[in-house]
């Protein structure tokens, strides 16, 4: 059977980005700067590739596109502040994101701190209202609310990036590289894939399948971005390219060198595509997908 990524991905795109506009429909409540800060990094030109995973995910476990929709915004949103705040002067101090000024550098440092703020909370406003489910997801609906906290919260996401920016100038070691890239930035794509089948109520055996796929996906993503840093340039990155070198960042390259952490990209795409296998064909997108993040440019 034929399967085109390219035409997923715009599909899926399309659809993740009417549902965000639909999100971000009514101001009329919020502060006019704060809207517009928001709204401004959530419409940069980001892949969508959390909305997206979330989609092929639900595909996967058989959850309706639209009970998923809300947790692809959700993820959008918090992704988004998540790299308003990681631009600030006082984490990365970056100019150029998605090949535009950053947040802060347009709306100045408090408005971008509150957008972050706005978003954040607005993912978790959005994503917890049971009416934009149907009645039978009511069940599982906290159980997916409180994961969302959970992985993006210390012992995910914001702890990630805490070791993340402890260890800057530290000696690299592949133990702590592992560790920071699994809460920096995997355990929000991990998050991506398990809510939608969280709220599917599958049976244990998939839900751990569809977290060992996170896992190894998500780590194969940043060790992905990694080695972009260390070798892409910054126009097709849209963001600086070798800062993580200039900032003594730990990351794959620093700790084992660049072709062997092309090699644990190949490794860890491998398994995250095995372990999709109790999915069979309803998981060839999610497949695909994986094999596009360790392949990507930018
Ligand atoms: C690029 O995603 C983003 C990452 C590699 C994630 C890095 C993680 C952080 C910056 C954590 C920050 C946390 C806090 C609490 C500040 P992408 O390539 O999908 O970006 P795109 O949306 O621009 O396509
Ligand atoms: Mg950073």
């Amino acid at each position: 059977m034929s399967f085109s990524l390219k035409s997923y991905l715009e599909q899926k795109r399309f659809v993740v980005d009417r549902a965000l506009r639909q999100v971000f429909k009514d101001g009329s409540d919020c502060p006019k700067a704060l809207w517009g800060s928001m709204k401004y990094s959530l419409f940069a030109g980001g892949k969508r590739l959390r909305p997206v995973l979330c989609l092929a995910s639900a595909e996967a476990v058989g959850l309706p596109q639209k009970e998923a929709l809300r947790i692809a915004c959700a993820l959008e949103l918090i992704h988004t502040y998540s790299l308003i705040h990681d631009d600030l002067p006082a984490l990365d101090n970056d100019d150029y994101r998605r090949g535009r000024k950053t947040n802060h550098k347009v709306f100045g440092e408090a408005m971008a701190i509150l957008a972050g703020d706005g978003l954040l909370t607005y993912a978790f406003e959005w994503v917890s209202n049971p009416a934009g489910y149907g009645a039978k997801y009511h069940k599982k609906l906290p159980q997916a609310v409180h994961e969302l906290g959970h992985y993006a919260g210390y012992p995910g996401m914001v702890g990630g990036q805490v070791d993340d920016v402890l260890a800057e100038r530290q000696k690299p070691t592949l133990s702590k590289v592992l560790s920071i890239h699994r809460r920096k930035t995997g355990a929000l794509l991990l998050s991506s894939v398990r809510l939608p089948a969280v709220l599917a109520g599958v049976p244990r055996p998939k839900l751990k399948a569809m977290t060992d796929f996170g896992w190894a996906a998500g780590l194969a993503f940043q060790v992905v971005d990694d080695i972009l840093n260390e070798t892409g340039d910054s126009k097709a990155l849209g963001k600086k390219a070798g800062s993580d070198r200039e900032r003594g960042k730990m990351t794959y390259p620093s700790a084992i060198g660049l072709e062997k952490s092309k090699r644990e990209v190949a490794r860890f795409t491998q398994k995250a595509v095995a372990a999709l296998k109790p999915f069979g064909v309803k998981a060839r997108p999610l497949a695909e997908l994986a094999n596009y993040m360790a392949g990507r440019t930018n």
